[in-house]
């Protein structure tokens, strides 16, 4: 049976199906150390005053390259049986271009050994946002993709004889449109050109990703790509703000959904992609993953905005709705919401939840507990869950969920502010402490149901 048939549906004793994926998810350059890497794009904004909140740089992170076995200890001390982590790009290729770093290479070769050896099945996700600087012009330049294909190459030859699942992309909508759009993000651009090069060449390089690992891998491997589709909603209904939320959603979801599965790009870019736009491109891009990953956190409300491309952003979601530390809603709803596009517009797909998880900060009592007390994370991954197991009741095949994240770590503009881990880490001593969720989540692993 294939595993796409074995994640068909809920067991009807309310667990999940065997097999199941129990995971948490990383990021190399949220976690590593820049020792012995390359810079990155966003070593180059983080050294741009003002643009991480708490002044933080990806320097020194949790210094998991030094310190994974105590990490993965952690993680099958607990339970959970799989690990997407990110390989850095800018380890691997610290000059942009080939031949790959021996040394990288050979770090997340005993990562992956590590895994097989604690029972956890390594997921690798070849690059996360950390784009090598030597790369000139970043997303902007069509080049990156060919650059992208030795990655996918190069990771795949090495790993490919052990990791069965490979994941190509993360979150090109988060790039493109916070990076490239609204600038709050590496590189910090903000034009329509901006954006639909990054939203173009991040598509072309993650279909030039799939070739180039289906190449070098042998039978049997499984591949997918990470995106982020949130449902998009008016801030009120009104026409403006429907408008608004249609553009948001091209940009946000449309444009990477629809492409994946061999649909032409929005209207609405037609202008700016024609220059980019080249013979044979989407039929790369229609890339027929083996997988779709899919990243949820919360749904969004739009607004206008005309200074802004495609004239809509983000508004902030109604008072009514209770939020996590970093202010995003809770709203387990939009899981299910998506989960049904999936199956009722793009052909049900197999879904692997690559990330799911919230910011929560530690409270001084919840700090003497050990493990460390964090049950609103509990109780937001249990109602997350329960809309995945309602989901595939209703058909959607979903085969794993990945909590983001193992550790505290470095996000992004926010720097160490918030803290997703199910493991926290104390920053001026990179000691790692459990919280409670670490434990639960590893149960329901064992037990292969919520408990
Ligand atoms: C998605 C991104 O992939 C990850 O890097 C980030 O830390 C989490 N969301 C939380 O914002």
């Amino acid at each position: 049976m294939t595993m796409a048939g074995r994640a068909r549906a809920a067991t009807p004793d309310g667990g999940f199906p065997a097999g199941f994926r129990w995971g948490a998810a990383a990021a190399a350059p949220q976690i590593e150390s820049a020792e012995g890497r390359g810079r990155s794009i966003w070593d180059d904004f983080a050294a741009q005053p003002g643009r991480i909140h708490d002044g933080s740089t990806p320097a020194v992170n949790n210094r998991a390259e030094a310190r994974y076995a105590e990490d993965l200890d952690l993680m099958a001390g607990a339970g959970l049986n799989s690990y997407c982590v990110s390989v850095s790009w800018s380890r691997l290729f610290p000059e942009g271009r080939g031949p790959a770093d021996a040394a990288g290479l050979d770090l997340y070769d005993r990562q992956v050994d590590a895994m097989l050896a604690r029972g956890i099945e390594p997921w690798p996700l070849l690059a996360h946002w950390d784009v090598p600087s030597a790369l000139e012009g970043g997303w902007l330049n069509r080049d990156v993709a060919d650059r992208y294909a030795e990655l996918a190459e190069a990771v795949g030859r090495r790993l490919g004889d052990r990791a069965r699942h490979f994941v190509v992309l993360n979150e090109p909508a988060t790039v493109a449109f916070i990076g490239h759009a609204l600038a709050y993000h590496a590189p910090g651009l903000g034009s329509v050109d901006a954006f639909v090069a990054a939203m173009h060449h991040q598509n072309l390089a993650q279909g030039r990703g799939f070739q180039a690992l289906r190449s070098v891998l042998p039978a049997g491997a499984r591949l997918g790509t990470t995106l982020n589709i949130q449902p998009v909603h008016p801030q009120a209904d009104t026409a403006a703000d429907r408008a608004a939320a249609a553009a948001l959603d091209d940009c946000w979801n449309r444009a990477f959904l629809d492409p994946l599965y061999g649909r032409p790009y929005p209207a609405r870019f037609e202008a700016a992609l024609a220059p980019l736009l080249r013979p044979g491109d989407m039929e790369i891009i229609a890339a027929k993953p083996d997988f779709l990953g899919e990243n949820y956190y919360t749904s969004y409300r739009a607004r206008p905005a005309p200074e802004v491309p495609f004239g809509a952003t983000f508004a902030p979601p109604p008072d009514t709705l209770p939020r996590t530390d970093l202010g995003w809603a809770i709203e387990p709803e939009g899981l299910g919401t998506v989960l049904r596009m999936f199956r009722e517009d793009y052909g049900n797909p197999e879904i692997v939840i690559t990330e799911m998880g919230a910011a929560f900060r530690d409270g001084e009592e919840a700090l003497r507990a050990d493990p460390v007390e964090d049950d609103r994370r509990v109780d937001w991954l249990r109602a997350h869950l329960a809309q995945l197991q309602e989901a595939m009741r209703q058909g959607s095949p979903v085969s794993g969920a990945f909590v983001w994240t193992l550790t505290d770590n470095w996000e992004w503009a926010e720097g160490f502010v918030p803290t997703f881990g199910l493991v926290r880490v104390e920053r001026d001593t990179l000691q790692r402490r459990p919280r409670r969720s670490l434990g639960w989540f590893g149960a329901c692993a064992r037990a292969n149901r919520v408990v």
